[in-house]
């Protein structure tokens, strides 16, 4: 089967002098769940907004099972770290999940499937502002899933959460992702995050960014927060991960210190 996306030969600036994607290439498998990791401020989110078709690379191509597309399209949904501005303040929970179904047939039902499996039913008539931060980013899951995406694009969604939310979200993606069969493209700056729920890992190096590694991350799912995360298998493959980031981040360290002499 065609992968689901395929980002080739990426290049984006958004100013001649500042190049920001320099050649990204990688897949993403059916049923694949993709993290990116890299330095602050490579180009993460850029690499999110080609992908989606938000913005058109320079050169190269994103392709969806070998074929271009336009505009962003209905089988891939994006969650953003900012949940405040994601969702409308003046629409309850149920309509904000419902904004972005056209279709109206089975409307009600697919609205409050989506909110089941976020654990939100309850709150289907309160508004945005009357939920926790977790509560809020599960919204905008229940509204990112009740379209049906084949692929998930999540750009840092848990960076705003406490870190205990932030663990119960991460089980509830994997869930998620799982009973739909979605692939998934998650940033992140988390590396424990990134391989915890990865199938592979996409390593950035800093701007401009292009992948300094794939790394495969075989750890067997279910995947728990405890065991998974205490197995020598985990421990090797963070340690791994770590080590290129940091490396990325240091080259970034010693480019600014220049720029600045
Ligand atoms: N619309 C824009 N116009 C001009 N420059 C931009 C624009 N968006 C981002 N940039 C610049 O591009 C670079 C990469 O930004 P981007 O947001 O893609 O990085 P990131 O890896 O997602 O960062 P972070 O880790 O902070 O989320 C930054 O230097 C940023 O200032
Ligand atoms: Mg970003």
């Amino acid at each position: 089967m065609q992968p689901i996306i395929c980002v080739e030969g990426v290049t984006k600036a958004y100013n001649e002098s500042a190049p920001i994607l320099q050649d990204v290439t990688f897949k993403v498998e059916p049923g694949q769940f993709t993290a990116v990791v890299g330095p602050s401020g490579c180009g993460k989110t850029t690499l999110l907004r080609c992908i989606a078709s938000l913005m058109q690379p320079d050169t190269g191509s994103v392709l969806h099972r070998g074929q271009q597309f336009k505009e962003p399209p209905s089988w891939l949904s994006i969650v953003f770290q900012d949940y405040n501005r994601s969702l409308f303040p003046w629409l309850t929970v149920r309509k904000n999940v419902a904004f972005g179904l056209r279709d109206k047939n089975g409307r009600a039902e697919r609205v409050l499937a989506a909110l089941r499996s976020v654990g939100l039913e309850h709150a289907a008539d309160l508004y945005p502002w009357q939920l926790s931060g977790g509560m809020q980013q599960r919204c905008a899951l229940a509204r990112s899933i009740v379209v049906t995406p084949q692929l998930l694009l999540l750009d840092e969604p848990f960076a705003s959460v406490d870190a205990q939310t932030r663990t119960d979200l991460q089980d509830m993606v994997m869930d998620i992702c799982r009973r739909m069969s979605l692939s998934a493209l998650l940033v992140t700056h988390d590396i424990d995050e990134a391989v915890f729920m990865a199938d592979k890992v996409v390593v950035l190096s800093t701007r401009p960014a292009r992948v300094v590694e794939e790394i495969e991350i075989n750890l067997p799912r279910s995947r728990d927060q405890l065991s998974t995360k205490e197995s020598p298998e985990f421990l090797h493959l963070r340690h791994r991960v770590y080590t290129l980031v940091r490396q990325q981040a240091h080259k970034s360290t010693i480019v600014a210190s220049t720029d600045r002499t």
